[in-house]
């Protein structure tokens, strides 16, 4: 997708997933021959190319780092990949926030229509847990159960879609900065931690040794979300691919409308080093969760 990056090893590492992802769902959603294949149309244009798979990447650097292999990790990126797709399709509807542009083409209820959007939504986020079930996964079915667990509670109302009905309130309630982190930590950091959660449990990592890792995802989590928040603030639109200053006209509180642009950028590039920070018992084999650290508030897009 173009992206500029410093960062030769992450450029690889990003590339190389992207290709992986894309191929996977190529090969998981063959188009039907009836009425059907209009939403498989619709799910394919959304989840293949595009999206920088930075939870991918998360999933399969973290599970690798443990001993998994990766061919199961892509596909337990997958399930998550389809989960946050799901979320842009719903989060751009017009009863959402109205959005025409995603990944810089049309959204997906613009290139079909609102019905189809709804139902491709729908499928992805039952696809996630088709996959989760399967054997491809892991042989082990208690592996696949706590997977199917992280990823469930990730996505629901203790998650990603209860973090977007917050998100919803901010434009007509009041929210201090401690309500809105707390919001983003479920909008955006829940699916993040649960990349990396998902990581751990395919490497078998025991509870009690994923504690730097998920200090890890919360510092990135919020990391990512300010840099979101700053690129519909100050960013291009041409290289973000979607409609940008939108938080301000919906009068939405997020870190920029609270502390101001200059605070959230040195917040985020905090949040950052604390981030890599938490690697500190790592050696070159989490270099890619560093530069991904640094990456999420560097992007542009
Ligand atoms: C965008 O997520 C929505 C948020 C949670 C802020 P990404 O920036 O990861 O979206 P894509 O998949 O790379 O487009
Ligand atoms: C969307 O947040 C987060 C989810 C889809 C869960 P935003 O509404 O800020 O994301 P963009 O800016 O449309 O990508
Ligand atoms: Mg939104
Ligand atoms: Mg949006
Ligand atoms: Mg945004």
């Amino acid at each position: 997708m173009g992206l500029i990056l410093a960062d030769d090893l992450l450029g690889r590492g990003l590339a190389q997933i992207q290709r992986e992802v894309d191929s996977a769902f190529d090969a998981i959603l063959p188009v039907p021959e009836d009425s059907r294949a209009r939403l498989v149309e619709a799910m394919r244009y959304a989840v293949i190319g595009g999206g920088k798979r930075v939870r991918p990447l998360l999933v399969v650097t973290v599970a690798e780092m443990y001993g998994a292999s990766r061919s199961a990790a892509i596909r337990a990126a997958c399930a998550l990949e389809a989960i946050h797709v799901y979320s842009l399709i719903h989060d751009d509807l017009p009863c959402m926030d109205d959005d025409d542009l995603r990944h810089g083409k049309p959204t997906v209820h613009k290139a079909f229509d609102e019905a189809t959007a709804v139902l491709a939504g729908d499928s992805l986020h039952a696809l996630a847990f088709e996959l989760l079930a399967d054997e491809r996964v892991s042989c082990d079915p208690f592996i696949r159960a706590e997977l199917v667990r992280a990823l469930a509670t990730a996505s629901g109302h203790k998650g990603m879609a209860g973090g977007q009905m917050m998100d919803l309130a901010a434009e007509s309630e009041d929210f201090d900065l401690h309500t809105v982190t707390r919001l983003q930590q479920l909008k955006t950091g829940a699916l993040l931690m649960a990349a990396v959660e998902m990581g751990a449990i395919l490497g078998k990592l025991p509870d009690e040794g994923r504690g730097h890792l998920r200090n890890y995802a919360r510092d990135i989590g919020l990391a990512f979300q300010i840099a979101d928040d700053l690129l519909d603030h100050e960013g291009d639109e041409e290289l973000a691919g979607k409609a940008l200053r939108k938080d301000e006209g919906q009068g939405k509180a997020t870190f920029v409308s609270l502390m101001g642009a200059k605070a959230a950028r040195a917040q985020a590039h905090a949040l950052s080093e604390q981030a890599i920070g938490h690697l500190a018992q790592h050696g070159k084999e989490a270099d890619l969760l560093r530069a991904l650290a640094r990456f999420v508030v560097e992007r542009d897009r």
